[in-house]
């Protein structure tokens, strides 16, 4: 059920996240399936929903820093510098694990923490007052959602939604383990790698992090975002060669009847790609010819989830 995201909106859901239920909320990344991170049945069902593999950990979300902290054995000075700068923000940090955590997931010794920048999940969180692992709310290895309707789509079973109209960066939050001497990027994600290194320095990135072959999060499995139809990467979409069976996704003006075009500009593109995966979906293609993003740094974290697709 969708419920919109005003004060009873959120009162009722915090009732039923305090009662061991999960809910959906928005992110101003995309939308998670809320859960409270010291549930263990509440936590069993996001993985049964999703049917997310056990040795997948969970991020948690929390109202501020000081909750971060709480739930870390070890806060660096890195993470401290990386809070004030991008917090709330699409960055999750991976920190050491406080002991008394009985985990969230899988047993890594170590918890992803992030402060949402998205007034609904910032209300919900204080209303809460507890901690919301929530990964993202899809089916393992599916699209991510960035509207409460992608939500029911790909988990009819979830009990509340809360809308909070659409996400507006569209792509999941950057993952960094800030455990060693050298933050170490574990997904690329809405936060680009330039802001990132203004704050810490050098940052070690996994060699083929571009390429998909990496599985440097436990999460990032080969295939992952991906939509029912075949994705297929190409340099030159060939126009010529489509029929209805057959979608097209590119990013520039291109006269390609019928095709899905998103902007230039990487920020933009990041904030309709899903919803155009889905569309395409809905269309009923059975193959997605995508235009390869240029191969640049900024374009890293949607290379990334397009070459999952297409895996
Ligand atoms: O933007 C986001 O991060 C969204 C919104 C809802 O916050 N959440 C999200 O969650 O994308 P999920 O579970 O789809 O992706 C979280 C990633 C996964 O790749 C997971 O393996 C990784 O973070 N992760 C979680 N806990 C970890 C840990 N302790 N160590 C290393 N990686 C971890
Ligand atoms: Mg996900």
């Amino acid at each position: 059920m969708i419920v919109t995201a005003d004060a009873a909106g959120i009162r009722r859901a915090a009732d039923m996240l305090r009662a061991g239920s999960v809910v959906a909320f928005p992110t101003e990344t995309v939308y998670g399936l809320g859960a409270d991170a010291f549930s263990e049945q509440a936590i069993a069902e996001v993985y049964r929903l999703k049917n997310r593999p056990s040795w997948n950990p969970l991020i948690v979300h929390v109202a501020n820093v000081a909750a971060a902290r709480a739930l870390a054995a070890e806060w660096p000075e890195a993470a401290n510098e990386l809070a004030a700068a991008f917090w709330p923000g699409p960055l999750t940090l991976v920190v050491r694990r406080a002991e008394h955590l009985t985990g969230v997931g899988a047993d890594t010794g170590t918890i992803a923490v992030r402060v949402p920048a998205h007034e609904v999940a910032l209300r919900l969180l204080e209303a809460v007052e507890l901690p919301l692992a929530a990964p993202s709310a899809n089916r393992s290895e599916s699209i991510s959602p960035t509207t409460a309707e992608h939500v029911l789509r790909s988990l009819p079973d979830v009990p509340l939604v809360l809308d909070g109209g659409a996400a507006s960066w569209g792509i999941e939050s950057t993952v960094l383990d800030v455990t060693g001497a050298v933050p170490r990027l574990l997904r690329p994600g809405a936060l680009g790698l330039r802001e990132i290194r203004e704050v810490t320095g050098a940052i070690a990135l996994p060699d083929d992090v571009a390429d998909g072959s990496a599985r440097p999060s436990p999460g990032m499995s080969r295939r992952h975002y991906a939509p029912r139809a075949k994705v297929v990467l190409t340099d030159e979409v060939d126009a010529s060669a489509l029929d209805g069976s057959v979608g097209v996704l590119t990013y520039e003006t291109e006269d390609v009847p019928g095709a899905e075009i998103l902007s230039a500009d990487p920020r933009e593109y990041a904030a309709d790609l899903y919803a155009a995966l889905h569309r395409l979906d809905d269309a009923g293609v059975a193959t997605i010819l995508v235009k390869s993003p240029p191969d640049t740094e900024e374009w890293l974290a949607i290379r990334d989830r397009l070459t999952r697709a297409a895996a």
